[in-house]
């Protein structure tokens, strides 16, 4: 009652309100010990990341930065590309394909944003890559890797390899000669529950080739953490791969004297990457476009370091009661020699999943919107960063 509320204090009501507390105490005492011991128990079975990776620091300091990628930008296909996860860009025919949630493989006309539906997978189609007679090479997160020719016909390239299958093929390219390299996030999970994979924090990713006239699926690289974003260099020596936990790019030289061998590409990168391109047409001056997840933050840096919180977030997932943590999602810059050069990001993007600028634009794919965000460079460029010196 508001009256005996605010009527002078009395030592009765003292005790009645202590005693509240005493009861939420053991409450909340009693409800966080059980829910402890159910994750105790739980047979999720989280393992530590490497010491010598948590170690390193992303760095923070990029030379020019736009901090706000959705001022000025525009929607493009709005409400009718769905997760639209990659996109590859066809300069002959003037378009885009993009990969959406739906299962739809969308292309979309640059003059006028027109949207067309081009080819449906039946599966979940994520990375893209246009081969060298027009035909558009699919990593299909449920299917392996397809290619789909000029007129739409689909055709299953692979989707095992050693005796184990496909998990999750997430993304791919293809050289001058046709070769494909791809990867594989993880033989383990699905897309699904694929964040589980980083929460377990042991590596079951795999980066792969397929040769189209032996019909030959090798093995290049195991035991990767995520396998994610692939893109081949302009000189054809290396491909370029993602591994999102690491928050590193590393390089798989595929000629030359190092034929075989993998070294870092970039590390220590803001956040957790995703797709990676190349801008540039041919030889020449292009950079490296990074997609970032989201930037690496404070809860992030504890899960990746303590496999209990990892579990615990687990545990939550299975519930669907994991709290969001992701910011600051948007795209890196890097140059051929795996400089940091520029950064685009906005405070509340949040699984943004591929940058690729074409022409004067960057256009932007995501897993949460039903779009893709394009925004004029000239117009809202990076700036110079007060950061750095
Ligand atoms: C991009 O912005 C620049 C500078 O404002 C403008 O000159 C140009 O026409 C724009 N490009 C397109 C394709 O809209």
């Amino acid at each position: 009652m508001e009256s005996t509320r605010s009527s002078s204090p009395n030592p009765a009501q003292g005790t009645r309100s202590s005693t509240w507390c005493r009861d939420l105490l053991i409450t909340l005492v009693c409800t966080v010990a059980i829910a402890l011991l159910l994750v105790q128990y739980d047979d999720f079975d989280a393992a530590a990341y490497p010491s010598e990776e948590l170690a390193k620091k992303p760095v923070f300091e990029v030379p020019r930065v736009n901090s706000h990628v959705l001022h000025g930008s525009e929607k493009v296909g709005e409400g009718q590309l769905l997760g639209p996860e990659d996109i590859v860009y066809d300069p002959k025919l003037g378009v885009i394909y993009t990969s959406c949630s739906d299962g739809w493989i969308k292309r979309v006309r640059l003059s006028d944003s027109e949207v067309e539906d081009w080819v449906n997978t039946g599966g979940r189609p994520l990375g893209l890559a246009l081969g060298n007679s027009g035909e558009v090479y699919v990593a299909d997160a449920y299917k392996g890797v397809l290619k789909i020719t000029e007129d739409g016909a689909i055709e299953v390239l692979t989707n095992e390899a050693e005796g184990i299958k496909f998990g999750l093929t997430d993304a791919v390219t293809v050289t001058k000669n046709g070769i494909l390299y791809f990867t594989d996030a993880t033989w383990k999970y699905e897309l699904h529950n694929c964040v589980l994979d980083i929460f377990e924090g042991r590596p079951h990713g795999r980066l792969m080739s397929y040769d189209p006239s032996t019909k030959q699926t090798k093995v290049l690289a195991r035991d990767l953490y995520f396998a994610n974003g692939i893109e081949i260099s302009p000189d054809q020596d290396f491909v370029i791969f993602c591994e999102t936990p690491m928050m590193r790019c590393m390089r798989y030289y595929i000629q030359g004297e190092k034929e075989g061998s993998i070294d870092v590409f970039i590390d220590r990168l803001v956040g957790l990457p995703d797709n990676i391109r190349y801008d540039g047409e041919g030889h020449g001056e292009g950079q490296y476009w990074i997609a970032i997840n989201t930037e690496h933050t404070y809860s992030w840096d504890l899960a990746r370091k303590y496999p209990y919180i990892r579990k615990v977030l687990a545990f939550l997932e299975k519930y669907q009661k994991r709290p969001s943590v992701e910011k600051n999602a948007g795209a890196i810059v890097v140059d051929l020699d795996g400089k940091l050069v520029e950064r685009y990001y906005e405070p509340e993007l949040t699984l943004v999943t591929t940058g690729i600028k074409i022409g004067e634009h960057l256009y932007l794919g995501n897993l949460m919107t039903s779009f893709i965000t394009r925004l004029n460079l000239t117009q809202y460029p990076a700036t110079p960063s007060s950061l750095t010196n």
